[in-house]
């Protein structure tokens, strides 16, 4: 009652409100049983000695993840630009505890059976949970070739066969590049490496059937609004090639996902102060979209 009267007032005053409507942002969603990332992580028997990844890990500078294998070996993560908080070891595993329950609870539970798309997968390790955790096949694509070298080396350490990496620039994929659609496409950590956020989303609703999981930074600010910033591919988790780059704020996020149609999502709430901090200002947030 109140928020419709103050809805009229600002119509009166000759502002534009917007709703979106309940059916589509769904916000009270049964909370899904938790899920733990497969880690450390296996080692395929007979597979490559300490010494020999070790070796493999130190051919390549930069690492955005840092990785943990059965039996002690780890290894840390390393930026150019170091400092910021995706240094910490633990981001990954807080941010698979954030999201990843709803998206294999929307699945009946398992990722089983399922063809799954990881954009921009970095060095795999989204790919690699996804493969381990049963789908049937994983894509992962990134534009650097050295993170699909990385991926590489976590397949064949892991021994996850169900995964496929490829050196793909996002604005290539289609389903006819990529042998069809896809159950689940992952769409984590990158719409605000891009000047379109809108093409993007269309794009990544064109590679899927059933649900996106989709996780980006949003500006702060409540309006209606795309940020323009320029970005320089001066290290692995940045855009793959300099211009400008568009952060939406989260209500612009959603009213392109009212735009492009989808049926209905879910804004996973937070639930824990165990993640990074920019989940908890709500400065990145993460939604799962039913096609
Ligand atoms: C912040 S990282 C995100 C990694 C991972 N998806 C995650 O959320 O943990 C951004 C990734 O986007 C990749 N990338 C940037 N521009 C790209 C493009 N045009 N096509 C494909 N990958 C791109 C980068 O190489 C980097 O691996």
């Amino acid at each position: 009652m109140i928020k419709r009267l103050v809805r009229r007032g600002l119509r009166r005053l000759g502002y534009d409100v917007l709703k979106i409507p309940a059916t589509q942002s769904l916000r009270f969603v049964p909370e899904p049983p938790p899920i733990e990332p497969i880690w450390p992580l296996p080692r395929r028997q007979q597979a490559l000695s300490d010494d020999v990844i070790r070796k493999q890990f130190a051919q390549h500078p930069f690492w955005h993840y840092a990785y943990e294998f059965e039996g002690g070996l780890a290894f840390p993560t390393s930026h150019n630009n170091p400092g910021l908080d995706t240094d910490d070891s633990r981001r990954p595993l807080q941010r698979f505890r954030h999201f990843m329950p709803y998206l294999v609870e929307s699945q009946g539970g398992t990722l089983e059976g399922k063809r799954i798309l990881d954009i921009a997968c970095n060095s795999g390790f989204w790919s690699i949970q996804c493969a381990l955790l049963g789908a049937k096949e994983v894509v992962g694509i990134d534009a650097r070739a050295e993170l699909i070298e990385q991926a590489n080396l976590l397949k064949s350490i892991t021994g996850a066969n169900n995964v496929e990496f490829r050196v793909l620039d996002f604005w290539q994929i289609s389903p006819e590049i990529l042998g069809g659609e896809f159950d689940v496409v992952l769409n984590l950590g990158f719409l605000y490496h891009v000047p379109k956020p809108l093409e993007a989303l269309e794009l990544t609703k064109r590679m899927a059937r059933d649900r996106i999981l989709l996780d980006t930074v949003v500006h702060p600010s409540e309006e209606f609004a795309i940020y323009l910033k320029w970005e320089e591919p001066c290290d692995i988790r940045m855009a793959a090639q300099e211009g400008v780059v568009a952060l939406p704020t989260k209500p612009s996020v959603e009213l392109m996902l009212r735009h492009l149609k989808f049926s209905r999502w879910v804004d996973i709430p937070v639930r824990t102060r165990d993640l990074p901090i920019e989940y908890l200002t709500r400065r990145r947030v993460s939604w799962l979209i039913e096609i």
